[in-house]
């Protein structure tokens, strides 16, 4: 095998975001070997990275990343260095109705990994063959909790206030890999990212699932009163973003990664209706009748909203899609990749879409 500059395993890459972190990272350093770590549960999808599965410096590997023995084992024998972990169960709603899988992944699997990567990283000095050696956390804008209207948005510094049992897990896990450096000088860096979306976004998710149901002039579940806001930020923005914070991102730093982009929900479901009916074919905004309120998510968060100010003063960083190009290239996608969402929501998905709801 050839040797290879340094090693970094990706976990959850077989996910939404993670096929477009291990793309870039893949086809941006040929000399870098990146190991795809992800235990393919439902949001998993090898589909989703076919077009670079057979690149010399790419692996994949099924594991659980609660799994010590295996973890070790892999850090080890590929002599990784670096760890961008993203693997985690990430929907909300299934987190209200089973948390316990979300305090497993998440919580445990976290500690898990910090684990296994200190016990073969410490006794090193902290280094791989000469490189440093680096855990990045990948966690969410939902660990603030929620804004009311007029508030400012999250910056690194406001506090944790996590109300659903997915947020709380995360926010559990962040709170382990800052602890790893407080106890024992892991060097560690993590990112706070607001709602991404864009191609491969599992379908429970609000874009990818109202593109569909529009397409088949399904029902559109609007949670509450629909004046909820997210800020949106296009997923390869998001992964540019992972780049530079992993290879340029202070050690125990913090940044807030997110669109500038805040949407009520509820204008966000007729910007789709509208993108989605033009494609279609069909006239304009011909399926608003679509929108169906419905009971509110339990403790839905009213408002998230992200300064981004930190991420693009040091690093440069700022969004490249405008939302419109990118929600445009996104309905596209989905109604041009319908093999691919009659694939993953196959399966697992439907059983649980069946008992959640009781209808496909
Ligand atoms: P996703 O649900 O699409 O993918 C998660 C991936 O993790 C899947 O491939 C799954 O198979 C894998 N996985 C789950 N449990 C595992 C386990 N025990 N062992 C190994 N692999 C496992 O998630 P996503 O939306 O791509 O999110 C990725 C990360 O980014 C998560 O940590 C999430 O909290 C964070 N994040 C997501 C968003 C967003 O808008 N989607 C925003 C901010 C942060
Ligand atoms: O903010 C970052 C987070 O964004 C990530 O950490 C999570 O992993 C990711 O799932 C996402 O969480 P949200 O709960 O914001 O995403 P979701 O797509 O589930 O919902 C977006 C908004 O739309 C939210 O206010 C709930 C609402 N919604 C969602 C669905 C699925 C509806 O009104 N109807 C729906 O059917």
């Amino acid at each position: 095998m050839k040797k290879f500059e340094r090693t970094i395993m990706i976990t959850g890459g077989a996910g939404f975001i993670g096929n477009h972190v291990v793309r870039l990272f893949v086809r941006k350093y040929p000399d870098y070997h990146i190991i795809n770590v992800d235990k393919l549960t439902y949001a998993g999808n090898l589909a989703n990275l076919r077009d670079i599965e057979n690149q010399p410096n790419y692996t994949f590997v099924k594991a659980d990343i609660c799994d010590y023995e295996n973890m070790s084992r892999l850090l080890a024998e590929n002599n990784v260095d670096g760890i961008i972990h993203l693997a985690a169960e990430t929907h909300v709603d299934r987190s209200i109705k089973d948390p316990f899988v979300f305090a497993r992944t998440n919580v445990m699997g976290t500690l898990t990994l910090l684990h296994a990567a200190k016990t073969y990283w410490e006794p090193q000095g902290w280094k791989v063959e000469g490189n440093p050696v680096r855990f990045y956390q990948i966690s969410t804008d939902e660990v603030y909790g929620s804004l009311s209207f007029g508030d400012k948005p999250f910056t690194e510094k406001s506090k944790y206030d996590p109300h659903s049992p997915y947020s709380a897990s995360k926010a559990s896990a962040d709170h382990f890999v800052r602890s790893f450096h407080d106890t024992f000088g892991m060097p560690v860096v993590l990112s706070n990212c607001s709602n991404n979306y864009g191609p491969y976004q599992f379908p429970e998710k609000l874009i990818p699932l109202f593109i569909n149901n529009i397409r088949y002039r399904k029902p559109l579940p609007v949670y509450g009163s629909g004046e909820n806001v997210r800020d949106w930020l296009y997923v390869e923005d998001h992964a540019r973003a992972i780049d530079l914070v992993f290879h340029k991102g202070e050690t125990y730093g913090t940044y807030n990664i997110g669109g500038f982009n805040e949407w009520k929900n509820i204008d966000l479901i007729k910007v789709l209706v509208k993108v989605t009916d033009k494609i279609l074919g069909r006239p304009e905004s011909a399926d608003i009748d679509l929108i169906t309120y419905v009971s509110d998510r339990k403790g839905h968060d009213l408002r998230y909203a992200i300064d981004s100010s930190k991420i693009t003063k040091e690093l440069g960083w700022m969004p490249s899609l405008q939302f419109e190009e990118g929600i445009e290239k996104t309905v596209r996608w989905y109604l041009d990749n319908q093999d691919w969402l009659d694939n993953v929501t196959s399966g697992d998905y439907q059983l649980y879409y069946e008992s959640m709801y009781g209808h496909r």
